[in-house]
């Protein structure tokens, strides 16, 4: 066996955590109700999204919610760093036709579920007809056993970033207290405003050091939308505070709400995810799983 392919024979061994599959497909029951679609962005890098999505989505799986987690960040496979995953197979491989959609499905802690999708995404824009069509199928009997699709997306302001915020049914914009943060954050509100007429945006503040911070930068965020591009609906839907808990347990490449369930920011994903559980979003059929997709390719 040449170097190379001993290389990539290690490279493509699932280490024995990773469970992948039709395992985990098959015990999924049918879900009686429209799954939500969530996407978090930023516009600056680093403030929190992939910490904040997968938090969120183990809370929301103690809640008793089935919640599917796509990584939508084409650089790096943050999601699965975090949960400590190592899936062998990604969306890529069900686009050429290797393996079907419920054979890549990743359980992470807490029972979240990851579509692992790295290139795949890509390949995305390129598919045939008949491809789309076989790829929505399957993703419309995903959809059919899942509450809630949380998307991870990448930073900055770029033509996928806006394609997944656009398709999802529900936007969250994330910031931080920095100064940086709020001007991208409100590029990227403007970009979706007045470009693709998105109107609607729910707010949360992340490594905030206090309440009152929090509400301060919703303020200003608010104060600036107002100004530039009014009939804009930004709702504040909390915060999370700074918790020097999180990066010990990133660095374990543990969740903080796995591995210190009452640190600070473990309590607020409880009760953000309890709030988000509450409420009854109005249900478009463009909500559902498929029309997201569609979505995407139709973008
Ligand atoms: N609430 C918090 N308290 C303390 N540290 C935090 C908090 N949220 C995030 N961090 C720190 O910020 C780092 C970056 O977080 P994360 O990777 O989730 O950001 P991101 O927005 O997804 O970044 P990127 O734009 O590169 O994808 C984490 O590794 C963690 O150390
Ligand atoms: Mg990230």
């Amino acid at each position: 066996m040449s170097q190379a392919e001993t290389l990539e024979k290690v490279m493509t061994q699932p280490p024995p955590a990773t469970v992948q599959g039709s395992r985990i497909y098959d015990k999924l029951r049918e879900i009686d109700s429209v799954p939500r679609v969530i996407c978090v962005t930023s516009g600056k890098g680093g403030v929190g999204k992939t910490n904040v999505v997968t938090n969120l989505a183990y809370s929301l799986c103690e809640t008793g919610k089935r919640v599917l987690v796509l990584d939508a960040d084409l650089n790096l496979a943050n999601v699965d760093v975090l949960l400590g995953l190592t899936p062998r197979f990604n969306l890529h491989h069900v686009f050429i036709g290797k393996k079907g959609l419920p054979d890549i499905l990743v359980e992470g802690p807490g029972g979240i579920l990851v579509l692992p999708a790295s290139s795949g995404i890509m390949e995305l824009a390129n598919l045939t007809e008949s491809q789309k069509l076989y790829f929505l199928g399957e993703m419309e009997e995903l959809g059919s056993k899942i509450d809630i699709l949380l998307i991870d997306t990448a930073a900055g302001i770029n033509s996928n970033v806006i394609y997944f915020t656009l398709a999802a049914q529900e936007r969250i914009i994330l910031l931080s207290p920095e100064p940086t943060s709020l001007t991208d954050a409100y590029a990227m509100i403007k970009v979706l405003s007045s470009r693709h007429d998105v109107k609607k945006f729910r707010v949360l503040i992340n490594l905030a050091r206090s309440e009152k911070e929090a509400l301060s930068v919703f303020r200003q965020l608010s104060l600036v939308a107002d100004r530039f591009l009014n009939t804009l609906s930004l709702d504040f839907l909390g915060f999370i505070p700074y918790d020097s808990k999180l990066p010990l347990a990133v660095r374990r490449q543990r969740l903080v709400t796995d591995l210190y369930p009452d640190s600070a920011s473990s309590k607020k994903f409880r009760k953000l995810s309890e709030q988000i559980v509450r409420e009854k979003p109005d249900f478009r059929a463009d909500g559902n799983i498929k029309f997201f997709w569609q979505g995407l390719f139709n973008l």
